[in-house]
């Protein structure tokens, strides 16, 4: 999929676990390389999933159901794909993208309990079959990462102020994810400092880019 040394990187990782700040970090690594690179997230990334990501995550009265959020996400993931993630990768621009497929595993199918194989099957047609190259799980407890939210932010989104027991469904689904694809999903323990999960991700990318 991706020309030349151009990699798909993508973060995951429940609320609060430091996705932001490595991604930030590693989007420098690569300017200061002189790569080109593009970090951008989901649901978003375009104008109209930009427009999709206020409806998702907006609290409101109305009670969303688990499918009607599972086809926002996806209608968020097939612009993003089709008009930024795939333009990029055939360019040479590194794509690195804050949540991505297995977000949508995690939270609509270990978190709201719907069907895994069935995810899994929309999920190829709304990236029209582009997988990531490499995924980074950042992982913390769920008391932890919820608490870190809290303390950065006032407010709460709609999926912030889910439940406790939500997110350490989301957590071991994450988990469950990341042992079935070893090869794809490096798991890293959010609790360590910032610089050591940082020195852990260039080592694991220039492995990657054979260097
Ligand atoms: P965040 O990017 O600010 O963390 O917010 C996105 C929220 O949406 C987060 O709670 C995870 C959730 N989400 C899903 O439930 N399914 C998905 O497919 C994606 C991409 C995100």
């Amino acid at each position: 999929m991706t020309a030349g040394s151009a990699l798909f990187i993508t973060f995951e990782g429940i609320e609060g676990s430091g996705k932001t700040t490595q991604i930030r970090r590693l989007r420098e690594h690569f300017e200061a390389l002189g790569k080109p690179v593009l970090a951008t997230r989901e649901p978003g990334g375009t104008p109209l999933a930009d427009r999709v990501r206020e409806l998702i995550l907006a609290n409101r009265t109305e009670k969303v159901s688990p499918r009607a959020e599972l086809f926002l996400y996806l209608a968020s993931r097939a612009q993003h794909v089709h008009s930024v993630i795939k333009p990029a990768l055939r360019q040479g621009i590194t794509v690195i993208c804050d949540r991505f497929t297995d977000a949508t595993l995690a939270y609509q199918g270990y978190g709201r309990g719907l069907d895994l194989a069935f995810l899994e099957g929309l999920n190829r047609y709304a990236t029209e079959g582009i997988v990531p190259d490499l995924t980074f799980l950042l992982d913390v407890p769920a008391r932890e990462g919820l608490e870190r939210v809290r303390k950065s932010r006032g407010t709460l989104d709609r999926l912030e102020s889910e439940s406790l027991e939500f997110h350490e469904k989301v957590r071991r689904g994450y988990l469950e994810l990341a042992a079935r694809e070893q090869e794809r999903i490096v798991v890293l323990d959010g609790r360590m400092g910032e610089d050591e999960i940082f020195s852990r991700i260039v080592s694991v990318v220039e492995g990657k880019l054979g260097r």
